[in-house]
């Protein structure tokens, strides 16, 4: 064979390709060698049958984060399969992941996490290697409105379940990633300098924030306990496509395209750090490939904005009068400010946001009035919500 520079790269390859499978040299070995990055190697060593893609088994993914997140992790990495664990609650929806489900890397199971038998047969069916788990119950204002069984009953017993499945199967599970969020920390005043750190106490004042600080403190002791592998996430609020629309951001944009009131609880002062959900999911995806078990990750965009502003930005880009707003009473228990420090993952994992709130905000809005199909289904299926958007 005649001696070409892509001949010689592909014979050290192979050779390389035997060393490792006599488990003489590393994936990251390997790429140094080459000069390749370590998809690139893994992806070689996939096709040659020597690897077998890893299993992620994503609970909560027909949610508004972790659809995003396994569209996200399917289009980038070629050697995970992604098992999708769901229970299908109101907020669960698969037309969240249309473009997905033919794919052969991708399969839906209904379940619910706090089943620890059924999640148990699915790891060890399935070889399941990494747990990320977006499943909650997650709307802040039903937890106060209603009794909060269900939030108690998944974001801790499912959290507790989760570990216990992680614990019994270290053969199979190596990282759990817990996602969590910035709620847990509580409220700060308007002109508090402080931001919340991995290190700030937990001090939760609506039901849903301390039954998920419930979840986040479980995944610290049994990481303390037992050296079960897991990390915890805390994100501030999340905006971008199939968001389900009883949250602030996609329901002020319903209501403003049907000229109807845009509903601001407490004069509209509340703020949130508002991060595009593809930056949180790159986040996750730094977080799965380079954080250390037993941490925290804060994160965050830098990016505080009142929900005031939201609604008024909204109003601006799709052109429609500011007398939409209307200023409605406040819920109990609503947190004034949310501020959150992103320095530990941006320094320790190399992650940082990308998109500004600007064109995030833009790109949203786009994307909801190309589907507002998606948003009426919505409303078929659920007859009682749908009087509210
Ligand atoms: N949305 C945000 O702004 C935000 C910010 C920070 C953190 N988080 C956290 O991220 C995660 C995902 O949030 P989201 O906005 O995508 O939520 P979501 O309400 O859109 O989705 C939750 C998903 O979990 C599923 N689910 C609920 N209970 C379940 C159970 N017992 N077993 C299995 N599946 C169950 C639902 O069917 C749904 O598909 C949550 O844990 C939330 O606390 C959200």
């Amino acid at each position: 064979m005649e001696q070409t520079p892509q001949n010689t790269s592909y014979n050290k390859l192979n050779l390389l390709a035997n060393l490792f499978k006599e488990g003489r040299i590393s994936i990251s070995e390997i790429a140094q060698l080459t000069g390749r990055n370590e998809d690139q190697v893994t992806n070689a060593f996939i096709e040659k049958g020597l690897i077998n893609p890893s299993v992620i088994l994503v609970c909560g993914g027909a949610g508004f984060i972790g659809s995003n997140f396994i569209q996200h992790i399917l289009e980038k990495y070629p050697y995970y399969k992604v098992i999708n664990y769901d229970k299908l609650t109101y907020a669960g929806n698969l037309d969240n992941l249309r473009n997905t489900e033919k794919n052969p890397r991708y399969a839906f199971i209904q379940g619910d996490i706090t089943d620890t038998e059924k999640l148990e047969t699915v790891v060890r069916e399935n070889n399941a290697k990494y747990i990320i788990n977006f499943a909650a119950e997650s709307h802040v204002g039903r937890s106060v409105m209603f009794r909060a069984d269900e939030f108690v009953k998944t974001n801790v017993i499912g959290v507790h379940s989760i570990l216990e499945t992680a614990k019994r199967n270290p053969e199979h599970i190596k990282l759990y990633i817990q996602i969590s969020t910035d709620e847990t920390y509580g409220s700060l005043s308007l002109d508090d300098s402080r931001k919340f750190t991995e290190e700030t106490c937990f001090a939760p004042n609506v039901p849903y924030a301390a039954a998920k600080g419930g979840g986040d403190l479980l995944c610290r002791a049994y990481s303390r306990s037992y050296n079960v592998p897991v990390i915890v996430t805390h994100c501030s609020n999340n905006y971008g496509p199939y968001q389900h629309p009883e949250k602030l951001m996609p329901n002020s944009l319903f209501r403003a395209l049907r000229n109807q009131p845009i509903m601001l609880h407490g004069g509209g002062q509340h703020i949130r750090d508002w991060i595009y959900v593809q930056d949180h999911c790159e986040a996750i995806d730094s977080v799965l490939h380079k954080g250390k078990p037993g941490e925290v990750y804060n994160i965050g965009s830098d990016n505080e904005k009142s929900s005031l502003e939201i609604a008024k930005t909204i109003l601006r880009i799709l052109g429609k009068p500011e007398s939409l707003i209307t200023l409605v009473p406040d819920r109990p228990g609503n947190d004034l400010r949310y501020s959150i420090n992103a320095s530990k993952i941006n320094r320790e994992l190399g992650w940082s946001p990308k998109v500004n709130f600007e064109d995030g905000i833009k790109k949203t809005i786009q994307w909801y009035e190309h589907n507002m199909d998606w948003v009426e289904r919505i409303r078929e299926r659920d007859k009682e919500f749908s009087k509210y958007i």
